[in-house]
């Protein structure tokens, strides 16, 4: 066992003997449907998006300081449509320089929110942001470089669904809060007095924040949604900073039916899914002759081996109870699941010209590279993280992709699990980490899990990202993207 490693496994130890759950609740408190903005049917004015600091009780009493958007935590659910353009006027009250970047949208670079569009303290940005991309669950964040992570933790992230004809037409249920649920999954920590905590040390920077309590759309799980019977439809976000997280359900399997970047070709049933922080998902569950089911949530089935196998020991390997559906008398969508859900076809290599390698580096370069780093405005205590030997550099451009060419992206890293995600684009996996792509994973992504051996995506990019306004590729625990792992490419 080498130092990392063991690092890694005390550390694990910690969090899965200290997950008591402090804060986790006896008896199941209702979900809270986060508002939804509907812009389907038009837009005649501009959007405005607040960015602001406020206080919001997770469901323990306490007024935890937080920053939301437009709201007292996180941001709207916004559902827009194939072809529409959003005027988004975002403005920046919460004190401190931020951004908001649309994960997961095809848009040009200077309108993608990462850390070069930076929105000082009472400032507005106004991009003009076009969908152009098919149905799809996609989300907003910060991307201030150096404070993505306690920025992202205190609220600033915002869900947007994009939906187009054949989404709007499908045989699924559709009705927001009623049979179509959208769920924020976090983890959080709370201090003694229930607020909600952040601290960075060593092992936060190493690890990436890991919280002891799971929180579902701002309330601390578990918690209990009635629906009609019928089929039900969950969207999932991992907005965790750092936590991979194992999903299944208490009865039966999970019925997935779509990745980030849209619809699966059928339904896929799996026994559990491995959601990294800034994946999503869309499941579907069948309440037509269940009474009720819950989604099963491992917060310890994360990062691998140890913690994988302590969750084993501690949480009977199925996770604790994060949200019971029960079904009423009512009916809702009785249709059954469609046979057919898109016509995704298998990826196709004949069109790559360009093969691009990058290795995760937890601690390239020594004392001196750090120094550096910290310069430069990575946030990574005395240590430096990297990609292919290099730290974050805002005014260094690492790569430089001819537009409309397909290529090849290889991803390693020697240590821990990493969950990888590249801008402005969806891309297909070809293998996971040397292994075949669970069949759940086969869809439209922009993350990929990075661990031992090689991780390949092939990816088209088709927007232009210049000089002053390029692409992020990083890794998506937070902390470690803004420990410098994290690198920079233009499109033209
Ligand atoms: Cu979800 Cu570059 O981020
Ligand atoms: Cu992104
Ligand atoms: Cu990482």
């Amino acid at each position: 066992m080498n130092r990392r490693a063991f690092l890694k496994s005390t550390g694990a130890f910690a969090v899965a003997a200290g997950s008591g759950l402090a804060w986790a609740q006896q008896s199941a408190r209702p979900l809270p449907i986060i508002p939804m903005t509907d812009l389907m049917g038009g837009i005649d004015q501009r959007i405005g998006l607040e960015l602001k600091k406020s206080a919001h009780d997770f469901g323990n009493g306490a007024a935890s300081a937080t920053y939301g958007i437009n709201h007292n935590y996180l941001g709207p659910v916004l559902r827009v449509k194939q072809g529409q353009t959003l005027p988004f006027d975002v403005v920046n009250r919460i004190e401190d320089t931020s951004t908001i970047h649309w994960h997961g949208l095809h848009i040009p670079g200077d309108v993608d929110g990462g850390p070069h569009q930076e929105i000082k303290p009472g400032e507005t940005w106004s991009p003009n942001v076009p969908i152009v991309q098919q149905a799809s669950m996609n989300w907003f964040h910060s991307h201030m470089h150096g404070k993505t992570a306690q920025q992202t933790y205190k609220g600033l992230a915002g869900v947007m669904l994009v939906e187009d004809d054949a989404s709007l037409s499908a045989d699924l249920p559709k009705t927001y809060g009623v049979d179509d649920f959208t769920l924020v999954l976090q983890d959080k920590m709370f201090d003694g007095q229930g607020n909600m905590s952040y601290t960075l040390t060593g092992e936060v920077f190493e690890d990436g924040f890991i919280g002891d309590t799971l929180v579902i759309n701002g309330a601390i799980a578990p918690l209990a949604q009635s629906v009609p019977t019928g089929l039900v439809r969950l969207r999932l976000l991992n907005a965790c900073n750092a936590r991979f997280l194992k999903l299944s359900m208490a009865t039966g399997p999970l019925t997935v039916i779509a990745t980030e970047g849209g619809f699966l070709p059928s339904a896929v049933q799996t026994d559990s899914i491995l959601m990294s922080p800034g994946e999503r998902y869309e499941v579907l569950v069948d309440l037509t002759q269940l009474e009720s089911n819950s989604l099963l949530v491992d917060l310890d089935g994360d990062n691998g081996g140890i913690l994988g196998m302590l969750g084993g020991i501690f949480g009977g390997g199925g996770g604790m109870t994060a949200l019971t559906l029960s079904r009423t008398a009512e009916r809702g969508f009785t249709g059954s699941l469609p046979n057919r859900l898109s016509n995704l076809a298998p990826p196709d290599r004949r069109p790559v010209t360009v093969t691009r390698s990058f290795v995760l580096d937890m601690g390239p370069g020594g004392e001196k590279l750090a120094a550096l780093a910290a310069a430069w405005g990575n946030v990574c205590g005395d240590g430096v993280m990297g990609i292919n030997g290099q730290p974050m550099k805002m005014d260094r451009i690492d790569e430089k992709v001819r537009k409309g060419d397909t290529e090849i992206w290889r991803i390693s890293v020697d240590d821990q699990l990493h969950p990888f995600h590249i801008h402005g684009c969806s891309f297909r996996i070809l293998s996971q980490h040397g292994a075949d792509v669970p069949a759940y994973a086969q869809g439209w992504k922009d993350m990929v899990h990075v661990e031992n051996g090689w991780s390949e995506v092939l990816v088209k990019f088709d927007y232009n990202a210049p000089v002053n306004a390029p692409y992020m590729y990083h890794c998506h625990i937070l902390e470690h993207e803004d420990c410098g792992m994290m690198g920079q490419f233009t499109v033209t």
